[in-house]
């Protein structure tokens, strides 16, 4: 197996008001090509901060974060641009849906920008995840007329139509209820074993309960781990409990 994603003695510092908010303290992690990591913690303790340093969305303040072999810090805008069109998808809190779009053109966007495949290929492709995620008859509508869960849903078929090797999702099933959120884990799952390495943030036992590993994250610490290994079909609630257990161990 190969290393995707490592930081090296990771530190971010967020000034505000000329006071310095150390958020990332010296964080070393690995993620291994193929897995489905999970990150958990309490609210403020770094979770979304560290997705958006290790995907190239923000720089990081010292150490450093190698990506697929490249360290991020050293590549020009337009590289780091094409990396993150092309190797990463991305199911974030703050959903950066383009307005003047449809639900469906948002969707096929990297895709096109990508040049890779057809837009034939690619508005297929789409309509296919629109259909496994429920959301096939919204293709048409404005994203201002759609519920938060259909937009949420729309967001991680557009962060998997360009095939990418990792995405990183941040509560991908926070606004959804639990029949829609069992959908997002289950395209999250397919994508997994069809090779996706995932990174994901999420505040349920039940979401992180699916993933291979989980980190977990206070005061930008790495306080913890717990190794699930991979998901089998039937095996979720036992995986629960011990998610459970665990964070309460980690006084959760
Ligand atoms: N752009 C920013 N500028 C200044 N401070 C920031 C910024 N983004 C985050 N912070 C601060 O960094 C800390 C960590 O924030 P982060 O969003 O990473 O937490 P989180 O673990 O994702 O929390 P939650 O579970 O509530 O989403 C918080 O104290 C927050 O106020
Ligand atoms: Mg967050």
């Amino acid at each position: 197996m190969s290393t995707v994603i490592e930081t090296r003695d990771l530190c971010k510092t967020y000034i505000v008001n000329k006071q310095s908010n150390n958020v990332l303290q010296n964080v070393n992690f690995k993620v291994e090509e193929g897995e489905f990591v999970s990150i958990m913690g309490p609210s403020g303790s770094g979770k979304s901060t560290l997705l958006y340093t290790v995907s190239g969305m923000d720089n990081v303040t010292a150490g450093s974060v190698i990506f697929d072999g490249e360290e991020l810090s050293s590549m020009k805008e337009k590289q780091l641009l094409n990396l993150r069109l092309i190797k990463m998808g991305f199911v974030f809190q703050q959903m950066y849906m383009m307005k003047k779009l449809s639900i469906i053109d948002n969707i096929v966007l990297p895709g096109f920008q990508a040049k890779i495949r057809s837009r034939e290929e690619i508005r297929k492709d789409a309509e296919d995840l629109m259909r496994k995620l429920g959301i096939i008859d919204e293709a048409d509508r404005e994203i201002t007329e759609v519920s938060g869960g259909q937009l949420q849903r729309a967001c991680l078929c557009r962060a998997l139509i360009n095939h990418p090797k990792v995405i990183f999702a941040d509560e991908p099933t926070g606004a959804l209820n639990s029949k829609a959120s069992g959908e997002v884990m289950d395209r999250l799952l397919d994508a997994n074993r069809m090779g996706t390495t995932i990174l994901m943030v999420t505040h349920s036992e039940r979401v992180a309960s699916i993933s291979d590993r989980i980190i977990y994250l206070v005061d930008g610490n790495i306080q913890g781990e717990l190794v699930l290994g991979k998901k089998k079909d039937d095996d979720l609630s036992a995986r629960e409990r011990q998610v459970r257990n665990w964070l309460q161990e980690m006084g959760w």
